[in-house]
């Protein structure tokens, strides 16, 4: 092996961990070096995740408008097709841009990228393969190799006809028909993508309702709307076998009670029953890096593992959920306490957004785990039916939910259903870091007509009655 540089710090991945840590560690005026294998930065997140998925549901949301809602405006368009490979090229475009804008942000902040397959050596050394074989010195090493999707064993991924999100995220025809296993983030996600764009799609999910980490109140709702814009969706369900047969996949259903037996036959399927975290042929058990039982690196409060100078963020934790804003807020964390800096991350204040139409977006724990915890809550919900600016978009899915303490109108979580969701959450968010009751939301200026101000409602509903309901 050729012995190369010494570094402050190397970091393995350029996920939104790895390469985040990367550049705020730079910024801190650390000497860094970032290895990935991929040949591009950005992870999953940007290569095959959050980045590629959110280009195919902007465009199918487009193409589903123009098709069936734009008449009622006013709109006439006398024919609306669809050309797949060119919104796949226009997908790939947006993923190019950013992935190498990150490169970018390398060379304007020095971090050193190394392109191979990183593994540890012990002693602070970090072996990388690529077009050579070099090893390296730091005397920080920080792992954020981030996950992978999770196969069923009696269906091996093809990424054609048996799919992970990255083969359904590159279909060049829409499937007549597609299965989704696991009606979690992705498949709801990417089913919406396919359906909207003409496939039939059934979804199969082992527990009793879909999202099972979502409140249920709002989850059933989700259930009503998604079911209503066609998606076929049996809860309670298992695929228990399947196979490929000349081009389709024949998949073996039993109801979880064992009643009810079913064949579904497909043109392709979407396994999407969760992510495992990826730490194959990193050398961990050679170093001895303790992991958990399901296979997660386990780190303290300062994401050091059990081993002196060696540190882990993002998915291949033990802790949080598999996000990329979460992996991004672990990077700088862990960056600024390399620099002695004391770093912040609030674990119960991390958005979860599902970027279907209407999306739905909740901050704080469901109202179920609230209630086990043995508080007095208090809970309101404003719909989008009487919001003015939802009834002019003609788009009045969904509602806001807020649970508070019962005697300190404390906010503890919020859930909107609605097509503005995702970005809506933020000020959920920023008002639970600060500590912030439903009264200060609701004593806020919302603009009118705004979306927003249906959260102000439902939190004029906690602690007083709201104008519009
Ligand atoms: P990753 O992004 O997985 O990055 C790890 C990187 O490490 C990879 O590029 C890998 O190639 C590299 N690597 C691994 N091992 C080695 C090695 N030994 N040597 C060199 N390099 C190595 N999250 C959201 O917050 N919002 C979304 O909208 C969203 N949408 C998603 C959609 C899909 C279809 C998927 C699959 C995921 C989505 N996620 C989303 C989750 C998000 O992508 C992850 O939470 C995030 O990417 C985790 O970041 P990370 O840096 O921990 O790991
Ligand atoms: P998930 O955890 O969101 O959902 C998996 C679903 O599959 C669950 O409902 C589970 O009950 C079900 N399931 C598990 N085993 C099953 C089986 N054998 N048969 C039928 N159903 C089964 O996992 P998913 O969708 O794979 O996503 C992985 C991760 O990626 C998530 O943790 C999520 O955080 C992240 N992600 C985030 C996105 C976002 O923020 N918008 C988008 C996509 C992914």
């Amino acid at each position: 092996f050729i012995q190369l540089a010494k570094h402050d710090l190397i970091v393995i991945g350029g996920g939104p961990g790895g390469y985040v840590a990367a550049i705020k560690a730079a910024q801190l005026g650390l000497n860094v070096a970032c290895v990935e294998k991929r040949g591009t930065l950005g992870g999953t997140c940007l290569n095959v995740g959050c980045i590629p998925s959110k280009a195919l549901l902007n465009a199918s949301h487009h193409y589903h408008d123009a098709k069936h809602k734009f008449a009622g405006y006013g709109i006439d368009i006398p024919s609306v097709s669809m050309d797949i490979p060119k919104m796949q090229g226009t997908k790939a475009k947006s993923v190019t841009r950013l992935t190498g804008g990150i490169e970018l942000l390398f060379k304007k902040n020095k971090v050193t990228y190394y392109k191979g397959f990183a593994s540890l050596e012990g002693d602070k050394k970090v072996k990388v393969v690529g077009e050579t074989t070099e090893v390296h010195e730091a005397d920080k090493i920080l792992i954020a190799t981030g996950s992978e999707p999770i196969e069923l064993p009696f269906l091996k991924f093809d990424e054609k006809v048996v799919c992970s999100s990255t083969g359904a995220l590159d279909f060049q025809e829409v499937p007549a028909h597609l299965v989704v296993i696991g009606a979690g983030v992705i498949g709801l996600e990417l089913g919406s993508v396919w359906s909207r764009l003409g496939s039939k799609v059934t979804v199969v999910e082992f527990m009793d309702r879909i999202c099972p980490f979502m409140d249920a109140d709002v989850g059933k709702e989700f259930h009503r709307i998604l079911k209503k814009q066609g998606l076929q969706i049996k809860t309670s369900t298992k695929v228990v076998a399947g196979k490929v047969e000349g081009g389709q996949v024949i998949l073996e259903l039993e109801s979880v009670d064992g009643a009810k037996k079913e064949t579904l036959q497909a043109n392709a399927v979407l396994v999407s029953v969760g992510r495992r975290p990826f730490t194959d042929g990193l050398g961990l058990d050679k170093v001895g890096v303790e992991l958990n039982a399901k296979k997660f690196i386990v780190v303290d409060d300062h994401f050091k593992t059990n081993k002196d100078g060696i540190y882990a963020v993002g998915d291949v934790i033990h802790r949080g959920p598999m996000l990329a804003h979460k992996a991004e807020d672990e990077g700088i964390c862990v960056a600024e306490m390399f620099a002695g800096k004391a770093g912040h991350i609030n674990y119960d204040t991390i958005p979860n957004v599902i970027y279907t139409h209407p999306e739905v977006a909740w901050v704080g724990k469901t109202e179920e785990d609230l209630k086990k915890e043995g508080r007095k809550l208090k809970t309101s919900k404003f719909p989008f039916q009487a919001n003015s600016r939802a009834v002019t978009n003609v788009d009045t899915e969904g509602f806001v939910k807020v649970v508070t303490d019962a005697d300190t109108d404390r906010l503890l979580s919020m859930s909107i259903i609605n097509s503005n969701a995702g970005e809506a959450i933020a000020e959920a968010v920023l008002a639970m870091e600060y500590s912030g009751s439903a009264e200060d939301i609701g004593r806020t200026c919302h603009a009118h007509p705004t979306l927003s101000e249906a959260i102000k409602e439902a939190c004029m509903a906690a602690y007083d009655k709201p104008i519009h309901v």
